[in-house]
């Protein structure tokens, strides 16, 4: 399936779009299978979507207790760690909506990486199965092109038979939690939120450029049954040629 790219304004105007495909996707899940399955992502971009999920409308668009909060990657730190991408989502909306406590599972990045990605693929499987598959997974994109913990020069990438993997990022030298691409790519649904003129370069050698998933590892991320949304600002647009996007 060709991805969906949808180009906003502005910051504020990728936050709110992406508040509402949360609740779309949630809709939609809950009202085929009674449950909602997704993988948040971390970084900066999602903070203000978060915190638009846990105000009026959207709070109470959805039952919270049909919703499953799961990480797409995390820090090798404590939940408490200013770092920690568990401690951002919990303050931006988990902290702040009726979900129950066992619906969230956080990755244990204060455990040694690999027993945290161990434990975290346990858990995926047993709720999910041998091959989970989320209903919605959110992905950002840095300026190098990663995606998740898959950052360039981070081996393997697509040959993957762990879920969940503890790769060593020697640009921050230390270790991430990251679900792999073969996770991602069983996805009902991906949507990477990518703004800020920083991002232009990798946005568009990602999307328009020759495949290089070593270099950019965001193009790894090709849904094999799902939907892939890109959602991005003008300023992370500015490189593309948007007259060849469909
Ligand atoms: C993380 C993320 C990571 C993030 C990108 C973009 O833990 O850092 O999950 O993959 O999405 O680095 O980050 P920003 O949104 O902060 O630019």
């Amino acid at each position: 399936m060709k991805p969906d790219v949808q180009i906003v304004e502005d910051a504020a105007q990728l936050s709110a779009a992406l508040a509402d495909l949360f609740i779309d996707s949630a809709r939609i899940a809950i009202a085929e299978t009674g449950r909602f399955r997704v993988a948040l992502s971390g970084g900066n971009t999602p903070k203000t979507a978060y915190a638009l999920l846990a105000q009026e409308p959207r709070r109470s668009a959805i039952y919270w207790r049909d919703v499953f909060i799961y990480f797409g990657d995390e820090r090798c730190v404590p939940p408490d760690n200013e770092q920690s991408n568990y401690r951002m989502a919990n303050e931006a909306f988990l902290s702040r909506i009726k979900i129950p406590l066992g619906n969230i599972h956080r990755m244990r990045g204060e455990v040694e990486p690999d027993d945290g990605a161990e434990s975290y693929a346990k858990l995926l499987v047993a709720d999910m199965g041998p091959l989970p598959r989320f209903d919605l997974i959110l992905l950002g994109m840095g300026p190098d092109g990663h995606t998740a913990s898959l950052f360039p020069g981070t081996p393997p990438l697509n040959d993957d038979a762990l879920l969940v993997r503890a790769p060593f990022v020697a640009k921050f030298n230390t270790y991430r939690l990251t679900i792999t691409p073969r996770v991602i790519n069983n996805a009902r649904h991906v949507i990477i939120a990518t703004e800020g003129a920083e991002k232009a370069a990798a946005l568009a050698a990602a999307l328009q450029g020759a495949p290089d998933p070593e270099k950019y590892p965001v193009q790894i991320v090709a849904p094999t049954d799902g939907a892939l949304t890109w959602l991005v600002d003008r300023a992370a647009a500015s490189q593309l040629d948007t007259a060849n996007i469909s």
